[in-house]
């Protein structure tokens, strides 16, 4: 058991283990029997999970993927794949955003899975496209802002079609997973021409309102599509996470960085959400008055929210779930409380923001899908205290709750669901190491992947940010009391800091390897079984601070493993990994594979210097030496050799 673990968590340990007979299964045999009771029992069980089967791989980096012995891991879908019979081949040097529109996006992050009619066989993939950079994707296109800002208007419109989701039908025949082109379901979701709904109490804010919408009620497209959810009716809910990258102004000081303090009325709210970004990567505002924060001050407020499409009907209208609140949400993960509501946990990737979750009003209806996909429309939306006694308080956000009492700037809901993260510091939540994706496990468990943070200084540690700075991120098991989600209350515990396993500040079980421990937590995805896995994305400083590839790691969360982490893929260099899912039988892992040889191959010694589309690291998921192709991120599927439940 990791060393951090604390007396609570333990002891809730001790008490699930010997809870039912359903406990006594799960650890004492893996049969298919105990495995369908697991299925059913996830969302509440505080069963006892298994631990996990396979034979750990070597850590490291070089130009391809690999994965644990005995399994495969295919690319399913590449960006540019054609999901229409009218689609054209993707042709790098001579993009077009019609083109791009019938093709599978870039930069796969998110991955949902809904079966159709129940089928581990068959079902849609669901798919965030969470950005693009222009001088991995264009030829022609250097590694500077005036070569990326001057790519004109049609690679920007090829830009804005590459982003948004993608649902691709696919399907598995004699073991072997492909998609489906062409599919009546198929669809894409992109930033220049999918028209949205904007639904909750923000909707038709005099803030929300712009030149092309006097309503505040619609708006066109959905930009930094991260991680998501899936929702108990089958709906798919896309999280926009770093929306303020594509925000231009015009007002630069002498380095070309946008100048500080703009935003007139709402300079506040600019400067909290990071608008305009010194990190702009698309010039789309020279091109498209709507991202020209000089132009127009309020397109910028209808984006950072949650979005929700249902993939089952191809004519819904998107809808943006303002009630779900305004940050740069990373995912969407949800469960049922007991009550029936549906609980959306949502984590605000920045440095020192927060971790939020929304409780539905109305309750969840198993036989009424109509009813079910209005219920993100209204409830209530908490923010997570964490406390130095491993206690904890879901904080409510609205007027006059606590020190929101009395402050002028938050008179309705509207204003708190815009200016979320204002309202939520002035509430006294606790501010975290850049929350990536929260999800909610076995027992009214949430894990909670803390990336990493950069500016948390010495001094201003806490409990659960314990490292000042903390370059390789934790992880905090999170229980809500009564193992219910729809609890205001939890205790928490982190179950290990991450970093190599040598070095300062980690903390992992003893039987951690050298190879098994990671840094930068950043995707969660639970198994059927209910045991956790953990996907990384160290960004630029992987050289720095591992020296690997990123991966997926089994991690046991609980019981005497604990802390016990094990590498069990591993993504070409550039890359980061991203959207871990499985279907229901536990036969089959999806996987993104996200932006292969962008992030600083420069450190990578056999090739030294950083890449381009022209002269990429790695070409990967091409591996032909005469490939001409740039790097394309995409969708592995990992499956057993000869079939079978993954890591059982
Ligand atoms: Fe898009 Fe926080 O990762
Ligand atoms: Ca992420
Ligand atoms: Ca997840
Ligand atoms: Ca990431």
């Amino acid at each position: 058991m990791s060393a951090s673990d604390t007396a609570g968590v333990a002891s809730v340990s001790r008490r699930s283990v010997v809870q039912g007979a359903l406990a006594v299964a799960l650890a004492s045999t893996v049969s298919p029997i105990a495995l369908l009771l697991v299925e059913k029992a996830h969302a509440q069980s505080t069963a006892e999970p298994l631990t996990f089967n396979f034979a750990e791989i070597a850590a490291g980096v070089d130009a391809n993927h690999h994965v644990a012995e005995g399994y495969e891991a295919k690319p399913l879908l590449r960006w540019g794949d054609p999901l229409f019979a009218d689609a054209p081949a993707f042709t790098p040097d001579a993009q077009t955003a019609n083109a791009q529109k019938r093709q599978f996006g870039a930069n796969c992050d998110f991955i949902g899975y809904v079966p159709i009619d129940g089928s581990n066989d068959r079902g849609l993939l669901c798919v965030n496209h969470e950005y693009i950079e222009a001088y991995m994707s264009f030829p022609g296109v250097k590694r500077s802002k005036a070569s990326v800002y001057g790519i004109g208007p049609d690679k920007t419109a090829v830009e804005m079609t590459a982003i948004g989701g993608s649902i691709v039908e696919i399907v598995r025949k004699d073991g072997a997973w492909s998609y489906v082109r062409d599919s009546k379901f198929n669809r894409r979701i992109t930033a220049l021409d999918t028209p949205m709904r904007i639904d909750g109490p923000a909707a038709g804010h005099a803030r929300m309102m712009t030149a092309e919408d006097a309503t505040g009620t619609k708006c066109i497209g959905t930009l930094g599509n991260c991680a998501g959810g899936i929702t108990p009716w089958g709906t798919w809910l896309l999280a926009e996470e770093n929306f303020q990258l594509y925000f231009w102004t015009d007002k630069r000081n002498d380095k070309g960085e946008p100048e500080k303090g703009l935003g007139g009325g709402q300079k506040a709210s600019w400067a909290k959400y990071g608008v305009p970004s010194s990190r702009d990567t698309a010039g789309w505002g020279l091109h498209h008055a709507r991202f020209n924060l000089d132009k127009e001050a309020n397109e910028v407020n209808r984006f950072g929210w949650i979005v929700e499409v249902d993939p089952l009907d191809p004519d819904f209208v998107p809808v943006k779930r303002t009630a779900l609140g305004r940050c740069r949400h990373e995912g969407a993960e949800n469960a049922l409380a007991n009550s029936g509501q549906i609980v959306v946990y949502t984590g605000d990737d920045d440095r020192n923001q927060f971790v939020y979750k929304f409780v539905s009003k109305g309750t969840y209806k198993p036989d009424d899908r109509k009813h079910n996909r209005e219920l993100l429309s209204d409830g209530t939306l908490y923010v997570a205290r964490y406390d130095d006694d491993f206690t904890g308080q879901w904080l409510k956000l609205a007027p006059g709750e606590g020190k929101l009492a009395g402050d002028t700037r938050f008179p309705t809901l509207a204003e708190i669901m815009i200016d979320t993260r204002i309202a939520a510091e002035v509430l006294g939540a606790t501010p975290m190491d850049r929350p990536e994706d929260v999800e909610p496990g076995p027992g009214g468990r949430v894990i909670v992947a803390l990336t990493n943070n950069s500016e948390r200084l010495p001094g201003g540690e806490d409990k659960s940010n314990p490292r000042a700075p903390n370059p390789h991120g934790h992880i905090i098991e999170m229980i809500e009391d009564g193992g219910d989600v729809g609890a205001t209350s939890f205790r928490w515990s982190i179950v290990v800091k991450a970093g190599p396993k040598t070095g300062a500040g980690a903390d992992w079980h003893k039987d951690t390897t050298d190879n098994g421990s990671f840094s930068c937590p950043d995707n969660v995805a639970f198994d059927p079984a209910g045991r956790l896995w953990i996907a990384t994305d160290q960004g630029r400083g992987w050289a720095t601070l591992t020296g690997r590839a990123d991966g997926l790691y089994a991690l046991d969360f609980m019981g005497a493993n604990r802390g016990r982490s094990r590498l069990f893929f591993r993504a070409p260099v550039g890359a980061e990994v991203g959207g871990p899912r499985f279907t229901a039988d536990g036969t089959t892992l999806f996987l993104s594979v996200q932006h292969p040889s962008a992030d600083n191959t420069k450190d990578w010694a056999p090739f030294g210097r950083d890449s381009t589309a022209d002269d990429p690291a790695t070409r990967w998921p091409d591996t032909d030496p005469a490939s001409k192709m740039p790097p394309r991120a995409s969708v592995v599927v990992i499956t057993r050799k000869g079939g079978g439940r993954i890591a059982v």
